[in-house]
């Protein structure tokens, strides 16, 4: 259980993986402030280590996060023990790192082969392990082209495999399965179900990468109706795909269904969110949760979860019917 292959890729990595946007720090989309806050890269660097130490191997970074910060801070982590870690970052689009500003959509094979340098030389290395498409809404149209790309970067020995992080199963199709694509990279979690994804990773021998594994940390139990982010918080802003908070607040009705599933999660003597993980490794076989870890006590309670392992089939029936969606609901 402690163990998984990124898909068909072969490449093994730790059941659990680390997501890294929060230790990027601040970053901005436009007049959108993406980033987490303020960050100490001391204890960002003490969290991945803590990381490791507890048996997490995979590292899910990208260019966009903190403009290169999230990727330069990883790689003083892993200096002298890049073996020992597996690199997953992302590209897709142009980024000023100095005003840290996410700029335009950049995928021509210039742009993905520029990006692929610009993250192996912020994370002081000379190779990536999975290199994912970035842009989760990008014009099919174009991604066989980038596709095209990838695969040369695989010949040349630059990266071992990709992925497209995307939520849109249409597109999702036009990578899996298809030359070394490895993992589709996309929103899994107890509240946010995505059974066709899912069926998709499993029948082409890809990893489904569960982002917002946590929920954006509401599914940890930290976060009371009524609390209120900071506004230089990506949780803070108003953003389309934004359903864990709103208007800043945790959202209500995941807090409701929250507290109706609390105690299957937590059997066993799991904490909260090692349950919400639980759920993930249970839901299917080819899932790998990448929480986002910025503390060392994140690292060792998020890491502790694989020692329990997936929930029961019984469990995922009982969490089914006491959170059975209704009408205008959030879940997909
Ligand atoms: N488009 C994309 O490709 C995309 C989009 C989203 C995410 N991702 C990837 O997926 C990763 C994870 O997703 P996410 O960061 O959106 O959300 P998440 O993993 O659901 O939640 C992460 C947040 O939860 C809190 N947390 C984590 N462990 C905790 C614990 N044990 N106890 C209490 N709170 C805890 C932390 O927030 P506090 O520090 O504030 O407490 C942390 O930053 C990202 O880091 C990134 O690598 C990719």
């Amino acid at each position: 259980m402690t163990t998984k292959t990124v898909g068909n890729s072969g490449i093994a990595v730790s059941a659990l993986g680390m997501g890294c946007w929060a230790i990027g720090g601040p970053m901005r989309l436009g007049d959108l402030e993406v980033g987490w806050g303020a960050v100490d890269d001391d204890e960002s660097v003490r969290a991945i280590h803590a990381a490791m130490a507890a048996g997490v191997t995979l590292f899910d970074t990208a260019a966009n996060y903190g403009t290169g910060h999230s990727e330069r801070v990883l790689g003083r982590a892993l200096a002298g023990r890049r073996s020992e870690a597996v690199l997953a970052t992302k590209f897709g689009h142009r980024i000023d790192e100095s005003a840290r500003l996410i700029l335009d959509v950049a995928v021509e094979p210039e742009d993905v082969r520029a990006s692929c340098e610009a993250s192996m030389r912020r994370l002081g290395t000379d190779y990536l392990d999975l290199f994912q498409l970035h842009v989760g809404d990008l014009d099919p149209a174009r991604a066989d082209d980038v596709r095209d790309t990838l695969e040369s970067l695989v010949a040349e020995g630059s990266i071992r495999a990709y992925g497209w992080s995307t939520d849109d199963v249409d597109r999702a199709r036009r990578f899996a399965g298809t030359g070394t694509c490895a993992a589709i990279q996309h929103t899994l979690n107890v509240m946010q179900d995505d059974p066709e994804m899912l069926a998709l990773c499993e029948r082409t021998g890809m990893a489904s990468i569960a982002r917002s594994p946590l929920g954006m940390g509401v599914l940890t139990g930290m976060f009371r109706a009524g609390d209120r982010l900071p506004d230089d918080d990506v949780r803070a802003q108003r953003l389309e795909w934004m359903a864990y908070f709103r208007d800043g607040r945790p959202n209500e009705q995941w807090l409701t269904r929250l507290s109706q599933i609390r105690d299957v999660l937590t059997s066993g003597g799991r904490t909260l969110a090692q349950g919400a993980l639980a759920w993930l490794w249970a839901r299917s076989p080819v899932t790998i949760p990448i929480p986002g870890i910025r503390t060392v006590r994140q690292a060792e309670e998020n890491a502790g979860a694989m020692a329990f392992g997936p929930l029961t089939s019984a469990e995922l029936a009982e969490i089914d019917r006491l959170s059975a969606p209704v009408a205008g609901d959030l879940v997909r």
